[in-house]
This record gives C-alpha cells, sequence and structure tokens, in this order.
C-alpha cells in the first residue's frame, strides 16, 4: 500500500511503546563507561527526576561518564546518554551518584530518518505543550526515549495511613543493585508523597500486562488519592508484613521500607530496602519502551509484544 510507504515520512513514530514483557528483561543491556572503565549497570541505574532529567546510580563512574544501551542478543548498540555529575547521597551506609544528562543519540533509525523522525516528533511536542503538565522541552524528552531503552517495568505503588489511602502506577523505579537501594521517582505534586515521607512505607505490585487498560486509568490517584480500597475495580490482597492491599493478580509484591527522601527538581526520589518479595505469578508484565525501540527490534523481526 502507497499509505504504508509514506507514513513514515509524515508521522512520527509513537515516543513510547507499551509492551508485555517477562521480568526481569534480558533484551538490552546497560553499560557506564568513563576512564577506560566500564561497569553493567543494567540493574543499576534509574531515572531520579524528569526535571532537569537526572540518572542515579551507585556506581562513582567520575564526572563524564557514558551510559550505553546495547541489544543483548545482536551486540548492536542502541544508544548513548553522556552524562555530567552534579551530585551525591550518602545513606545507610551506601552512597548513589546523580548525573545530569548533557547529551544523547540513538542508533535505532538509520539517517535521514532519525533526525526526520525526531523533528516530526519534537514539532508535535511543540503542538502539545499546553497539555503536557511537565512542559518538558522536546530534547530532553528526546533524552528520556533513549534512558528507556531498557524497557522499564510498571508497577502499581499502594500507600495506606490513616486518613490517606492510594494506588498508582509508576515506572522511574530502582533496583539500584550494588548499593541495594530501590528507589523511586515520584512527582512532587503527587497527593500520597507527604503521607509517603511520613509513614515510609509502600507495597509494589507487578503489573500483568493484560491490566494496561486500568493501570492507565489509575493515573488519576498521582492527583486524587482512593476513598475506598473497595472501590477499585480488581480484587486486592493485603501484603504479608505491612497488611497494605496489593494487587491480587500481581505476578509479584514486594514491601518497601523508605529509609530516605528527597526533592530533585520536580521530583521526589525516594530510596528504600525491600523488606519482602513474593513471586505470585509468571508471564508477562507491562513496560514501556521507546517507539524508535520497537520499530528497530520490527525491522528486525523481533518485536516485543505490543499491548
Ligand atoms: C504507566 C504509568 C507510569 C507512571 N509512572 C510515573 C512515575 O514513575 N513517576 C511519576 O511521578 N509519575 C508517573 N506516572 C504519572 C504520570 O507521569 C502523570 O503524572 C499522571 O499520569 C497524571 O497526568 P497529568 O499530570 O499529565 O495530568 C505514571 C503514569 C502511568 C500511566
Amino acid at each position: 500500500m502507497w499509505k504504508d510507504w509514506i507514513r513514515p515520512f509524515v508521522r512520527p513514530l509513537p515516543q513510547w511503546s507499551v509492551v508485555g514483557v517477562a521480568p526481569p528483561q534480558r533484551m538490552v543491556a546497560a553499560s557506564l563507561r568513563w576512564d577506560g572503565n566500564s561497569a553493567d549497570v543494567t540493574a543499576d541505574h534509574t531515572v531520579a527526576s524528569l526535571k532537569p532529567l537526572t540518572i542515579a546510580t551507585s556506581v562513582d563512574a567520575g564526572e563524564h561518564p557514558v551510559l550505553e544501551y546495547a541489544d543483548i542478543i545482536t551486540g548492536k548498540p542502541l544508544g548513548v546518554l553522556r552524562l555530567a555529575r552534579t551530585a551525591s547521597i550518602a545513606t545507610e551506609k551506601a552512597s548513589l551518584v546523580l548525573y545530569h544528562v548533557a547529551a544523547s543519540e540513538h542508533r535505532c533509525l538509520g539517517w535521514p530518518r532519525r533526525p526526520w523522525n525526531a523533528w516530526l516528533q519534537n514539532r508535535l511536542m511543540r503542538k502539545n505543550r499546553a497539555s503536557n503538565h511537565l512542559n518538558m522541552e522536546p530534547a530532553v524528552a528526546q533524552q528520556l526515549m533513549i534512558a528507556y531503552l531498557c524497557p522499564r517495568p510498571v508497577v502499581l505503588v499502594s500507600v495506606d495511613a490513616p486518613g490517606h489511602r492510594n494506588i498508582f502506577p509508576m515506572d522511574l523505579i530502582g533496583p539500584l543493585e550494588r548499593s541495594g537501594f530501590f528507589s523511586l521517582a515520584l512527582r512532587s505534586t503527587n497527593v500520597s508523597v507527604p503521607t509517603m515521607r511520613e509513614v515510609r512505607r509502600v507495597v509494589l505490585s507487578g503489573t500483568p500486562a493484560t491490566m494496561k487498560a486500568v493501570v492507565y486509568q489509575l493515573s488519576g490517584h498521582h492527583k486524587q488519592p482512593l476513598a475506598d480500597w473497595n472501590e477499585l475495580p480488581f480484587p486486592v490482597r493485603l501484603s504479608r508484613e505491612f497488611g497494605i492491599p496489593a494487587v491480587a493478580a500481581a505476578l509479584r509484591i514486594r514491601e518497601l521500607a523508605i529509609v530516605h527522601s528527597q526533592e530533585i527538581g520536580s521530583h521526589t526520589f525516594f530510596l528504600g530496602r525491600i523488606v519482602s518479595d513474593e513471586t505470585l505469578a509468571e508471564g508477562a508484565q507491562l513496560h514501556h519502551t521507546a517507539g524508535f525501540h520497537q520499530a528497530w527490534r520490527r525491522r528486525l523481526g523481533m518485536p516485543f509484544t505490543e499491548i
């Protein structure tokens, strides 16, 4: 069809692709490289804030490391983030380093489609800026898409305290393997942030890919608490130690004791320790990756299962 041929020239790829992946993902590896050294950070880096775009890791990789994403099967480099050290966090006998994203590039599309797709995407972002509450610069959104080359799992986070209960989706989450921390980056405008800082406990439900619609529906709870656990459209079960309602159909339920929190730009960055970890089922979990990553996989005949 001529329309299929012409589409890439007039319409950008979607920024995000919602996919189902059996956790933990083993398709993309992330490595930090600096001064002739390198460290595998596939399970040891996370987004700590969106504005400014900040990466946290337990690896001290000097002042200006490069974070590289590569496909594990083919070894092909998919993209890089060039980082600049901004700060460190020392707490509970462990430390983390925060890096600002200074520049980026990806290799998922060839020339000239790569700059042309970015131009189309950026034009669309500028047009929709009024409805984008974070008001992110298009260049920074392009960097964020590269940070999603490692598909990011989606969890539902439960908060329960006298007078406040809530459950909302998150994907800007840990682990930070070497330090043993698990992190959450939550917009400071989220209604549950004060309660989380006070009660210092949350429960994470690994969401099956089949729950996509309800997960997106619950994104409204970033702004509004939940009136009653009974109002949820799915059954809950109590977490093992904290007794906080979690998703009964979750693939995995983890309880997190929060040991540190601090504001980093637009987000509150929480660090916690896993108190309990129950694997309840096997199967595909909801994940997000960059649209150009899925397009690259499709071209190679190995796309993620689109949800
Ligand atoms: C699947 C999913 C994952 C999300 N992950 C996060 C997250 O990790 N941190 C965060 O602050 N907000 C997260 N959000 C919330 C959105 O960024 C946004 O704040 C929310 O959907 C409300 O949208 P609005 O503020 O643009 O109206 C997530 C939303 C969805 C649907």
